[in-house]
């Protein structure tokens, strides 16, 4: 997986690169590389954004300042870039991030990630040079770092190898594995604490009762989710 995010604030990707799984990633040899959308604006002072038109509060990010910034890394119309590379704009109004998509987009070769800013982008970039656009949840942020490093965290820790154990991605909340459904509850020592005793079956040593146990609570928690 080769990872591209284009953002005003590049170095907030340092701390991401640096997380154990995000190291383990690059070892692989997966890339996640950050860009600053203004080392190739044309525009004096590094301007990459602009006010409205129409009038209101904020800036805007210009769709002629991201030709530029996507033109310089891949050396191509960013038109033509989306037919055959997946570049996602993070937007609050998206497409959910679900566990679908984040294998869906674990299993890209090359994304690009575009994180907005200020009021966001100009629509022309959304409609032009965007192939996908992601939101992390029905809410604002400041801006689109937090959101594409949720999308990276994601869809890294389901690479074979970037977790301690594979195993662990596999039947998480939400999978396949568990048919969508949240995880069951897990325990671990002491097997009593105040009197709050781990369930019995988990003690057993019997996989199978085990297994058929998780899979149930499993089910349980689809039905009344957590308060
Ligand atoms: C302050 S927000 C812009 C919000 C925009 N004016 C609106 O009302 O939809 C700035 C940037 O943060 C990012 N962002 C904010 N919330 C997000 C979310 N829930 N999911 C993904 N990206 C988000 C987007 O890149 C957005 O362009």
């Amino acid at each position: 997986m080769r990872a591209d995010v284009f953002t005003l604030f590049p170095q907030w990707f340092e701390w991401f690169r640096s997380q154990r799984h995000v190291q383990n990633a690059l070892a692989l040899g997966h890339t996640v590389d950050a860009f600053d959308f203004r080392t190739a604006t044309p525009l004096k002072w590094g301007q990459v954004d602009d006010t409205p038109f129409g009038g209101g509060a904020g800036m805007v990010l210009r769709v002629d300042t991201m030709e530029a910034a996507l033109r310089e890394r891949y050396g191509e119309d960013p038109v033509a870039l989306k037919s055959h590379r997946r570049v996602i704009a993070l937007t609050p109004a998206g497409r959910l991030l679900d566990d679908a998509l984040a294998s869906e987009l674990a299993a890209e070769e090359e994304i690009t990630l575009l994180c907005g800013r200020y009021e966001g982008f100009d629509e022309r970039i959304l409609e032009h040079f965007v192939s996908d656009q992601v939101s992390i949840g029905r809410y604002v942020l400041a801006g689109g770092e937090l959101a594409a490093m949720v999308v990276l965290d994601t869809m890294l820790r389901k690479l074979p190898g970037v977790l301690g154990d594979d195993e662990s991605a596999v039947e998480e909340s939400f999978s396949e594995a568990l048919e969508g459904a949240p995880e069951y509850p897990h325990y671990t020592r002491p097997a009593e604490w105040r009197g709050w005793a781990v369930p019995d079956v988990l003690l057993s040593g019997h996989h199978a009762r085990v297994d058929e146990w998780r899979r149930a609570q499993s089910r349980l928690r689809a039905e009344r989710p957590l308060p």
